[in-house]
């Protein structure tokens, strides 16, 4: 039998086609998302757009729905919404990587795509050793990696949680940010700078103002858009004030003037939560060759099980989005390319006073819907999505606190309860519009224009298809379009 640590070639084709099967078997498996064939899908690794290909790289263990021995899987795509599968980019086949090839990303130098990836290594003792490592991939696809680490373990005072290097051109030559712990047990970030691709030095800790008590930083991610220098992190352990009924870990990001190459100052204490569902970690962006911004999140978090996971495989990644920045503040929204997915659609403008409505034109399990308030004095507003006779997911917004609310706790099998079976986020100004995509287990929502989001997976036992919009506590009128979505 496998364990956490059994590699992909050690085991038959027989009994790998045994597990495909086992995945192939359960409910919930999504239409337009991208998950894994079979084991654990997390961290989006290496995006990029590399000759005339979007990229994308995600960790993988094989073998069940644990965090195991970690591969980076390949898929390509021209329009980032269908995917060609290229399966294993990278093995964890040598010493310095034998128990996981970790997260990192990617840049294109010289016609080649440099993939930068943490090398995960237990020794005898089972002490983690964390090196920083490199592999090419050419036009052909053919990767080769580099005979050793480039960065073989993490500078004084910093223990071996050292990982996810990011790594993108500066104005002074190219630089990389990899997530650590400090000797105090307190998160960091550190900063490499190389003129190749090949030779870092180590530049220190980048120097933010930002208070946390975070033991750990994963996958920061360091960008700028427009005038503005943006770092984003998986902070684990972050506390926030909104601390009753939140995630086990969650992704936000700092925003400040552009990083100073020199000092290594990044002057922001502005942190953002990135998204307020349940089931949103490891972001990563990318610039596309036409500027977007765009962010490709893991659908899950660690350390909780899911109910896929008896069926042998769990997560799978959030629908592309485009970053742009408002007000100071991060807006998020599903890129244009979504659009590629639409089939037919419905569009009806209704007006509620204290009731509820149906309309089977938008019932369904894949699709995606707009809801566009033109007016309202209700004190609350509801829509149910994924009905059926026992379960819903709620979406609740109440007027009186701009504050809007999911709710899952009959969606179906609940899971993560420990963690509360509901999340809200309070908006900047009234509501206008609900944007949202449905998937066979999964739900994204994007309220005004990306202010805000939650993503989550759902579970429901019974198909639910249908979709209820209540007012309560007078009146709305609002515009509904929706479309069915090719799967
Ligand atoms: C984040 C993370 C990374 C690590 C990877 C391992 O989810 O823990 O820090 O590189 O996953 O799969």
């Amino acid at each position: 039998m496998e364990t956490s640590y059994t590699k992909l070639d050690e085991i038959s084709e027989q009994r790998y086609s045994q597990l495909v099967k086992k995945v192939q078997s359960s409910p919930w498996r999504q239409c337009y998302h991208i998950q894994p064939v079979t084991g654990l899908l997390n961290d989006p690794n290496g995006l990029a757009w590399y000759n005339g290909f979007y990229h994308l790289f995600y960790q993988w263990f094989p073998l069940g729905p644990i965090h195991g021995i970690k591969y980076w899987y390949h898929l390509r795509s021209k329009d980032l919404i269908h995917w060609e599968d290229f399966g294993v980019a990278l093995a964890p086949d040598r010493d310095f990587d034998s128990h996981g090839v970790y997260s990192g990303s990617s840049i294109e130098k010289d016609g080649l795509l440099y993939l930068f990836y943490t090398g995960n290594q237990r020794d005898e003792d089972w002490i983690r050793h964390s090196s920083q490592c490199l592999a090419t991939m050419n036009k052909d696809g053919k990767i080769v990696k580099e005979a050793a680490p480039l960065i073989p373990g993490p500078p004084l005072g910093i223990t071996e949680h050292f990982r996810d290097p990011k790594v993108w051109k500066g104005r002074n030559g190219y630089f990389m940010i990899a997530g650590a712990q400090k000797q105090t047990q307190l998160g960091t970030a550190l900063i490499y700078q190389s003129s190749d691709l090949l030779r870092w030095d180590y530049r220190g800790e980048l120097d933010v103002p930002w208070k946390t008590k975070a033991f750990m930083w994963e996958c920061p991610d360091y960008f700028e858009l427009g005038d503005n220098g943006i770092l984003m992190l998986s902070p684990q352990g972050v506390e926030t004030e909104e601390s009753v009924n939140t995630n086990i870990y969650e992704s936000g990001c700092l925003i400040g003037k552009p990083l100073n190459e020199e000092t290594l100052v990044f002057d922001s204490d502005q942190y953002q939560r990135l998204d307020y569902g349940f089931d949103f970690y490891a972001p990563q962006t990318f610039l596309d060759p036409s500027g977007r911004r765009i962010l490709f999140g893991w659908m899950g978090l660690p350390e909780i099980q899911y109910p896929t996971d008896r069926y042998g495989w769990a997560h799978c990644m959030t629908i592309p989005r485009e970053l742009t920045i408002k007000g100071g503040r991060i807006r998020q929204n599903p890129v244009k390319e979504l659009e590629l997915l639409r089939k037919e659609s419905i569009c009806e403008t209704i007006v509620l006073e204290d009731a509820g409505y149906k309309d089977p034109g938008f019932y369904g399990r894949q699709y995606e819907m707009k809801v566009q308030i033109l007016n309202q004095n209700a004190g609350m507003f509801e829509i149910n999505l994924r009905q059926n006779k026992q379960e819903q997911t709620t979406i609740r917004y109440f007027s009186k606190d701009r504050t809007v609310c999911i709710d899952r706790s009959i969606s179906g099998e609940v899971f993560a309860e420990d963690y509360g079976l509901l999340r809200k986020a309070r908006l900047e100004r009234e509501l206008e519009e609900i944007h949202i995509f449905s998937d066979e287990s999964s739900l994204e929502v994007f309220v005004n224009q990306g202010e805000v989001c939650f993503s989550l997976r759902i579970f429901p036992r019974e198909t639910g298809v249908e979709t209820e919009f209540i007012a309560k506590e007078g009146w709305v009128k609002a515009v509904i379009q929706k479309w069915d979505l090719k799967v």
